[in-house]
């Protein structure tokens, strides 16, 4: 089975999240390949109807329809339906990963008119920004009735149809009509869900944040079918935690915020440990190198007492986020191989950063293990 990911604006961290979501679904990874913002998967066992709102950095997911290897892939297109709809008035546009956009183009144009379609072609004129550059590809459209792809790796080609949308309306509107949002310091919800995948875990399994704010990452947890506990030192947002709770409808036995240092709290057993850490003052100019590092030698000595205190609780990884501080033209993170040393934890995989140009405090995002890497 073949799928098509249209990842989002930082390409290596959707393609972390996707390994591992698949990997924690059991599904093994055949192949993978990359053309721009697109990453063809080849899978073991077929994805699940919705596994986009599992994901929180893929714009889409297509599956293939036609393939062909030293054949033409038109005219195995031939064997397949490719608009499967009523109407006899189809928009339709291409995300194309391939040499063959006039091709395509053509034979899509012949077949929809040998089909009786009144057809109505929208470019991908938009752009997704993405953290080395820009990629022109997004629907210019959002009344487009069908999404197809082409892509095409080495000698073998591929059309195929995006069967899943990530639900950004429903993503909006929790974020923004949630009583109380704090947001200089909260977490986006797509970004919250990235970090859950990224600690393997699954239904059922209590995932725990030491700095659990008005309690964005348990939401998320909780919309997974995980349970949830937070700690966190000030009170209002621990109040603020449980209203959020109770206008999502969760399960009161679900969830928990207790109102305590997090270097100190005691916490009952969890699955795993996924937060976002105080990454030190909102900053609005670029700081000096000294107070960089002293930001972050804080930093680290939090992480460190947090999962010391926590540590014999912990079953499964450890996923946080650092301050990627802009200083000049580079940026600098946390001290991870003192983190590492001090708590017996190793990393996982390579570090991932999430920033955008311009902005002072990024991210850069650690997944640990207690087993040596
Ligand atoms: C970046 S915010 C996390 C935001 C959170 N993800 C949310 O959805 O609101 C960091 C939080 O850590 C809390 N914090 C800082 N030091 C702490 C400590 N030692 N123990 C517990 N919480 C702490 C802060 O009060 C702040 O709410």
């Amino acid at each position: 089975m073949k799928y098509l990911f249209i990842l989002g604006r930082n390409e290596d961290l959707s393609i972390a999240e996707i390994e591992e979501f698949l990997k924690k679904e059991e599904n093994e990874i055949v192949s993978k390949t990359q053309i721009d913002n697109g990453l063809l998967v080849q899978v073991d066992l077929p994805l699940d109807e919705r596994a986009i709102d599992k994901l929180g950095g893929t714009i889409s997911i297509g599956e293939v329809i036609a393939h062909a290897k030293d054949v033409d892939l038109f005219k195995e297109l031939e064997k397949v339906m490719i608009y499967k709809g009523v109407s006899n008035k189809l928009t339709y546009t291409l995300w194309d990963f391939s040499d063959m956009t006039d091709k395509c183009q053509e034979y899509l144009k012949k077949r929809f008119k040998s089909e009786k379609l009144k057809t109505a072609f929208k470019g991908l004129t938009g752009s997704v920004k993405t953290q080395d550059g820009e990629i022109e590809m997004k629907p210019s459209s959002k009344l487009l009735d069908e999404e197809y792809f082409i892509f095409e790796e080495e000698d073998e080609q591929y059309f195929g149809k995006i069967t899943q949308h990530c639900d950004y309306k429903s993503i909006e509107m929790r974020d923004m009509e949630k009583p109380v949002r704090r947001e200089e310091l909260a977490i986006a919800p797509r970004l919250a869900k990235i970090l859950i995948n990224l600690a393997g875990l699954s239904e059922g399994e209590k995932l725990y944040d030491p700095f659990s704010g008005v309690g964005v990452m348990i939401q998320e947890a909780l919309l997974q079918g995980m349970t949830g506990l937070g700690s966190e030192i000030d009170g209002d947002a621990v109040k603020g935690a449980y209203k959020n709770m109770e206008w999502f409808g969760f399960n009161k036995e679900d969830y928990e915020f207790i109102h305590h240092d997090s270097t100190s709290v005691d916490i009952p057993e969890v699955s795993a440990i996924v937060t976002e850490p105080d990454l030190g003052n909102v900053r609005k100019k670029i700081p000096t190198k000294a107070k960089a590092e002293e930001t972050l030698r804080h930093f680290d000595s939090l992480i460190i007492g947090v999962i010391n205190n926590v540590k014999g609780r912990v079953k499964g990884r450890i996923v946080f986020t650092s301050p990627y501080i802009r200083i000049g033209k580079k940026r600098l993170s946390c001290n991870i191989d003192r983190i590492c040393d001090e708590t017996g934890y190793s990393l996982v995989r390579e570090p991932v950063p999430e920033y955008r140009d311009k902005q002072i405090v990024g991210r850069m995002i650690y997944v640990l293990s207690k087993e040596s890497s």
